[in-house]
């Protein structure tokens, strides 16, 4: 009997096939020194569903009945949900000061979408929809979509209680305005969870990505780095098609679009780098 912690081996010639197989579905890319890593992550899915190997498992995601669903559960396994609170805060308070104020200020102003597209247990829309809350603008022209490829990410999302770890960057005051805590956890404003709409988005999925799109301000942070440039150049053309001329891209700070794409180019908004359309 197999327990949870163990690891079903992995052959180079398994390990190669399913990695190209979650390349092209997922867009992450495990590199020759993660053959390990894949292994860990997958066999206890794969194990839980009775398979004594890892290629069993790349067959049923390959061809089996249910291999769609199946997908959601490969998305949760590879899932790195790291993230808090006010991370990379920046980024949110231009949206805020800067093109929030510029596009309601236009004679023509629509509703605005602000789509956080890989954004784990939802500290970031959430974090967005707080910081608009606070500078007043928060009403029903502003729709926010927080969207992850996880779904067990979102239902944590949805549930709204988060730990110490989560609000570690958080100003104590907007700490105690809008949470509780609970036990050792902190429970966020039910209000603030259903402004949003959670989604459960694979940004490897065309048709996925579409259902968010066209978004007026979208925030990719932090996911692209576990993405190859050919998964990273594919979603940002979807990106860039939805985006309107006066939309915006953020990705996590340390990362760059500059190889990905001529579809789009950095403009300085608020003391910070954004991308948007270049034509
Ligand atoms: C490190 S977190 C980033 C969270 C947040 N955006 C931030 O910057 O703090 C990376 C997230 O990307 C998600 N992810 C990985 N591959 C994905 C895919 N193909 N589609 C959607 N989300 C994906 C993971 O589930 C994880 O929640």
């Amino acid at each position: 009997m197999w327990s949870s912690h163990e690891s079903l081996s992995c052959s180079e010639r398994e390990f190669l096939v399913l990695r190209d197989l979650i390349r092209e579905r997922t867009g992450n890319f495990y590199d020759d020194g993660k053959r390990e890593l894949l292994a860990e992550r997958l066999s206890p899915r794969a194990i839980e569903l009775g398979f004594e190997s890892l290629i069993d498992y790349y067959y049923l995601l390959k061809y089996g009945p249910g291999a769609e669903e199946e997908w959601r559960h490969v998305l949760d396994q590879l899932s790195v949900p790291e993230t808090y609170f006010w991370r990379e805060y920046e980024q949110i308070r231009a949206l805020v000061q800067n093109i929030v104020p510029a596009h309601f200020a236009r004679s023509n102003a629509t509703p605005l979408r602000i789509w956080s597209a890989a954004c784990a247990g939802g500290e970031e829309p959430l974090s967005i929809a707080i910081a608009l809350r606070e500078a007043g603008w928060l009403d029903s022209r502003i729709e926010i979509i927080g969207s992850d490829g996880s779904r067990q990410a979102i239902d944590r999302a949805r549930a709204g209680i988060f730990r110490e770890r989560a609000i570690r960057n958080l100003p104590p005051s907007i700490l105690s305005k809008y949470f509780q805590p609970e036990g050792k956890n902190w429970r966020i404003d039910r209000e603030l969870v259903n402004l949003i709409r959670w989604e459960t988005v694979n940004l490897a999925s065309r048709t996925e990505v579409e259902r968010c799109l066209p978004a007026d301000v979208i925030f990719c942070r932090n996911v692209f780095i576990y993405f190859d440039m050919e998964a990273v150049r594919a979603t940002v053309g979807w990106f860039a098609k939805g985006l309107p001329k006066t939309g915006y891209l953020f990705v996590g700070i340390s990362e760059s679009l500059l190889r990905a794409t001529d579809e789009l180019e950095l403009k300085d908004v608020g003391g910070i780098y954004a991308y948007v359309r270049s034509r």
